[in-house]
């Protein structure tokens, strides 16, 4: 397995894979690989003849300083766990590859980046279609994955592939979570014991608005209710927000028609977190 930090390097490999008529599949990750994007490189060896990786931590993508510099690093050991599941190829550029000087250029999108995450990371959305778009035309991928855990994110990538008339096939994949129901993380090595411990009312709350939903209650507010008085019980956690939305507009909706998306995020400590369930 090769490691690229080129862009022309990896474009030449592209073009020889592709000449070679292989399908490629591509995994983005920000790097402190864990199971959630194991998950999804499984998934894409399987499907394709060829697999690349790529590791790039993507300061365009930050709203808040203290978050990128305190998130997780460990190239060595992400390539180490890339190579086990058998990729042909990790691309780790360096900022100065991707964003050299001069670059002035950005793809933004609204609608579906105006709620949720969108609305209070400002710029967050921007840095993510910016590099996904940058990375899909050094990669030119066949299918791309991306996990459910970052739900808005998938919403948004897909629109990005069908309005700018990508032929990519956006693959998403279920949440990984750990034992007791923490969706994996890289920002949960950011946890202390306690915080750790905080956080599994997150799942707590979207377990309960399954079984509410599932009890016929279709009533957003409701749901939501129950959902925030369990956060709530929870100590030195601060809720960023707790919805239920369109799958597919990302937008409110007062009562559940088919299917919907319950959807939190959290601070716990100095640590942001997300999760969300499908319910239907
Ligand atoms: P990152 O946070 O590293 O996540 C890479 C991919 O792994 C995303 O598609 C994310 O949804 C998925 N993922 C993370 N945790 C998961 C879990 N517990 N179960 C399943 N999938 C999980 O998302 C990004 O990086 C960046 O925004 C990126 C798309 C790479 C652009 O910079």
């Amino acid at each position: 397995m090769d490691v690229i930090t080129k862009v022309n390097e990896m474009q030449t490999r592209v073009l020889s894979i592709k000449d070679r008529k292989k399908s490629i599949g591509f995994v983005p990750t920000m790097g402190a690989l864990h199971e959630g994007h194991v998950s999804l490189i499984r998934s894409a060896r399987k499907e394709n003849n060829k697999l690349i990786v790529s590791i790039y931590l993507n300061p365009t993508q930050f709203d808040n300083e203290d978050d990128f510099n305190n998130y997780p690093r460990q190239m060595d050991k992400d390539i180490e766990i890339v190579e086990r599941e058998n990729a042909d190829l990790v691309f780790a550029p360096g900022t100065k590859e991707l964003y050299p000087e001069g670059f002035c250029t950005y793809v933004t999108q609204d609608k579906l980046t105006d709620s949720l995450c969108g609305r209070l990371r400002p710029g967050h959305f921007n840095g993510v279609t910016t590099i996904v778009t940058k990375l899909f035309n050094i990669i030119k991928p066949d299918r791309a994955y991306f996990g459910q855990k970052d739900y808005q994110q998938t919403v948004v990538i897909k629109r990005l592939v069908a309005d700018l008339n990508m032929d990519i096939d956006v693959r998403v994949l279920p949440i990984v979570r750990d034992e007791d129901g923490l969706a994996i993380s890289s920002r949960n090595k950011r946890l202390n014991p306690e915080e750790r411990q905080n956080a599994l009312c997150i799942y707590s709350s979207l377990s309960k608005a399954k079984s509410v939903f599932a009890s016929n209650i279709k009533d957003s507010k409701e749901i939501i209710e129950e959902m925030t008085s369990i956060i709530k019980k929870t100590k030195n956690i601060k809720i960023d927000y707790v919805s239920i939305v369109d799958p597919n507009t990302l937008e409110n909706v007062s009562s559940i028609n088919g299917k919907a998306v319950a959807t939190v995020a959290v601070w716990i400590g100095n640590t942001r977190l997300i999760d969300n369930i499908i319910l239907e």
